[in-house]
């Protein structure tokens, strides 16, 4: 049976660290403030947005909501933005993804000043990870490295397949993957033997939004399994890209899903909304 590695608790941990300094912070007189930018009243990114304000309260820094309707011209959200990096009371800014269809999301993520982008999704903070240089890291691929590190699993010389190459999964994953000094593979749709390359990953990282799709022969005996998917199934269960049943007999650890990857994303947020408080 594989050791189940559990989100919920390793992200409740963060969470309390970050409530601790960010009091330590407060009697030096330091405040935080989050905003939080939500265009349109889409059902799973209201669930989001709630979930990172009650974060945000919990470890006790402010958070300021800009709840747009759907028809926001792609200037007016333009404008709110340049406001709020100008604003010296607002230190992290985010704006939900994704944004209705008639806005250039690229622009958006752009017009975000690199020093408040709290998500790290901005090209001067995604540069900064392919060099090596410090700067904000894109939440989910962080929270997975705290999982593995705050479970006792090696990363350095390991070989890490990583599924999926999105620019706020994949590829800030391989990236931080090899940071860690593992040897690093990342698939995609278009991979050939998609099938052979898991099977010889050590560390087995899924992102590509496709239920269940990672089953028991993808992967190695004893492989660390981390799924990154969440889908809600007919019967109204949640699962992700990994049909767990099938895999936990045969991996080392696993991720379960829901209380795997997902929790950690938001406190790896709140990490980097302390994070800008210490600058
Ligand atoms: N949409 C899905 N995931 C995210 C995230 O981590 N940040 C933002 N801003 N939008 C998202």
């Amino acid at each position: 049976m594989a050791q189940i590695i559990d989100g919920k608790k390793i992200s409740q941990e963060i969470k309390d660290e970050l409530k601790e300094a960010v009091a330590v912070l407060k009697e030096k007189g330091v405040e935080g403030a989050l905003a939080v930018i939500q265009v349109g009243a889409d059902p799973a990114s209201s669930v989001y947005v709630r979930n990172k304000k009650r974060a945000c309260e919990y470890i006790g820094i402010r958070s300021e909501s800009y709840e747009l309707p759907e028809g926001t011209s792609e200037e007016e959200l333009l404008s709110l933005i340049q406001k709020l990096n100008d604003d010296s009371n607002i230190n992290g800014i985010l704006c939900q993804l994704p944004v209705p269809a008639h806005m250039d999301e690229n622009k958006i993520i752009r017009a975000i000043a690199p020093g408040k982008d709290v998500d790290g999704f901005h090209t001067q903070n995604v540069g900064a990870l392919v060099v090596g240089q410090s700067g904000f890291v894109s939440c989910t691929p962080a929270g997975i490295i705290q999982l593995l590190k705050r479970s006792g699993i090696d990363i350095a010389g390991k070989h890490c397949v990583v599924v999926g190459r999105s620019n706020i999964v994949g590829k800030p994953m391989a990236l931080l993957m090899l940071k860690e000094n593992a040897t690093v593979t990342v698939c995609h749709s278009k991979t050939a033997d998609l099938k052979g390359i898991c099977r010889e990953a050590d560390i087995l990282i899924v992102a590509i939004g496709k239920p269940k799709f990672i089953t028991a022969e993808y992967v190695k005996e004893g492989a660390a399994v981390i799924d990154v998917g969440i889908h809600r199934q007919e019967n109204g269960k949640l699962c992700g890209d990994v049909d767990f049943d099938a895999v936990e007999t045969i991996a080392g650890a696993i991720t379960p899903v829901p209380g795997g990857v997902g929790p950690m994303t938001i406190a790896m947020l709140m990490n980097n909304c302390v994070e800008v408080m210490t600058r």
